[in-house]
């Protein structure tokens, strides 16, 4: 197993639980909405579909790949309700592990911050946990996401992927 095992993170207003394949009878009607795939691509899944992308994730990536598979549905402490999640890919790189993250909020909770909120908390726990550098891709017309990865101290680099943009954490030293 490479990199950290995510564990329950907790914020002001949300719980981050790790994704477990019982999650997706939940998150399937929270995340049934064409918007939120303008710009991530895929379109919605059913909640079959979603079970049994959550059993691939669970179960993570082959052991000779040499990265971590973390996910975690976001809740709102208040009341229990899932809003979302968010996830991070470690890979190994020479100056240490390296995370690319990516966050989704439901339509219904967007425009709360939950997404800066829960994006903020793993960051902090992936630096804790010994990652070395976090990314994430963004396209360059999502302006919710583009104001996340700002917020969370991100800086766009000259890098791409796909149509996206490689967003990097400044590194401290
Ligand atoms: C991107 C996403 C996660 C943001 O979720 P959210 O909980 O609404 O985000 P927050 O409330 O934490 O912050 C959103 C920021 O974007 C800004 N914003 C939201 N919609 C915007 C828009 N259409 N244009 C410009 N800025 C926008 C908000 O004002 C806020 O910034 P502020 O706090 O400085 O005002 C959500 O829109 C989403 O899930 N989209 C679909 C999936 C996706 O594209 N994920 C990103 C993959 S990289």
């Amino acid at each position: 197993m490479y990199g950290p095992i995510a564990e329950t993170l907790r914020t002001q207003r949300l719980v981050l639980e790790p994704l477990a394949v019982h999650h997706a009878d939940e998150m399937a009607p929270v995340l049934d909405d064409d918007r939120l795939h303008r710009y991530i691509g895929g379109e919605p899944l059913t909640p079959l579909e979603l079970r049994e992308r959550y059993e691939r994730l669970v179960a993570g990536p082959a052991p000779f790949h040499q990265e971590s598979w973390l996910n975690w549905i976001v809740r709102r402490t208040r009341d229990g309700q899932a809003v979302g999640y968010v996830q991070a890919t470690v890979r190994p790189e020479s100056a240490g592990p390296v995370a690319s993250v990516a966050w989704v909020i439901a339509m219904p909770y967007q425009g709360f911050g939950f997404a800066t909120e829960a994006a903020r908390a793993l960051v902090s726990w992936l630096t804790a946990n010994g990652v070395a550098g976090v990314t994430a891709s963004v396209h360059p017309a999502n302006r919710a996401s583009v104001a996340v990865a700002r917020k969370l101290g991100l800086r766009p680099t000259a890098e791409t992927s796909g149509d996206e943009t490689v967003w990097r954490l400044p590194r401290a030293d």
